[in-house]
């Protein structure tokens, strides 16, 4: 497995696999890998001859407040796990390289950015967006894998990919969860042991509105209510958003009918952290 670090080294390697007629499947991160990130990196490997995955803690998605320099950081473990699920490359540019002095250039998406984590973290799909772009310029894609446990983020990038007609398509991997339910994320490993127990109420409270719509309940504000209270049982957490929202269109609505989403931004502590389930009604 190579590592690389330039934009100019990883356009050559780029053109000697094109040149071989191989597919290339990207996973994008921004590292410290765990279950959820491998996961996506063996559905890659399942579907194309070369994996690229690119970390990179993107300092244009990251709010002023947020926990850019605090992002764990971890080079060498991830070189090992990636190594493991069979990528053959891994793009890791420095901040000065993917936005040198005088970078001006940003991709905005209206619409679904402006709900759930759009309003919570302004700017967060405008580089989110942008480094994805980025990306897919310098490795040319022909699939790139993300994950349902950001399910807001992945409709942001198929809107911004079908949009501007790009040739590369958004495979969705679904949610990797420890055993005991909690979604898998990087930022799990700032949990102590007292929130890690409490973290546990977002995939609890999902599965509570699994068992309302299961039992004949439809009313969404009737299903919000009831999570949003399950969510208060837990001292050590403080809700951001419980949204519901139609899926893939996010728009809103009162019943659940057909395919619905439900996200939860939740605050353990000072972690932020999000999860979601699709509901069928
Ligand atoms: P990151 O949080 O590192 O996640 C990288 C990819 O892994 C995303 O597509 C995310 O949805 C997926 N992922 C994370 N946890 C998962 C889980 N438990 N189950 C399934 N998939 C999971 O998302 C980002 O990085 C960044 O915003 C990025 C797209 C790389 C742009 O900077």
């Amino acid at each position: 497995m190579r590592i690389i670090e330039t934009i100019e080294e990883m356009k050559i390697f780029v053109k000697q696999v094109k040149a071989r007629g191989l597919s290339i499947g990207l996973v994008p991160t921004m590292g410290s890998l765990h279950e959820g990130h491998l996961t996506l990196m063996r559905q890659a490997k399942e579907q194309s001859d070369i994996v690229v995955v690119s970390i990179f803690v993107n300092p244009t998605q990251f709010g002023p407040n947020e926990d850019y320099t605090k992002y764990p950081r971890d080079l060498t473990g991830d070189s090992v796990q990636a190594g493991t699920a069979g990528v053959d490359v891994i793009f890791h540019p420095q901040a000065q390289e993917m936005y040198p002095k005088g970078y001006s250039s940003f991709i905005e998406i209206d619409g679904i950015t402006q709900k759930l984590c759009g309003l919570s973290r302004p700017g967060h799909f405008r580089g989110v967006a942008t480094v994805v772009t980025k990306l897919f310029n310098v490795i040319q894609p022909d699939i790139a894998f993300f994950g349902q446990k950001d399910a807001q983020q992945v409709l942001v990038l198929q809107r911004m990919a079908s949009d501007l007609n790009m040739n590369i398509v958004i495979e969705i991997v679904p949610i990797v969860r420890e055993k005991d339910g909690l979604a898998m994320s990087s930022r799990n490993a700032f949990l102590s042991v007292e929130e890690r127990r409490a973290a546990l109420v977002l995939s609890s409270s999902l599965q509570l509105a699994k068992q309302l719509v299961t039992s004949g309940e439809i009313n969404v504000e009737a299903i919000r209510q009831q999570v949003i209270a399950s969510i208060q049982l837990e001292e050590l957490a403080q809700i951001d958003y419980v949204e519901i929202h139609s899926y893939p269109l996010l728009e809103t609505i009162d019943q659940i009918i057909g395919k619905t989403l439900l996200a939860l931004a939740v605050r353990i502590g000072n972690t932020r952290l999000i999860d979601n389930i699709i509901l069928e009604g």
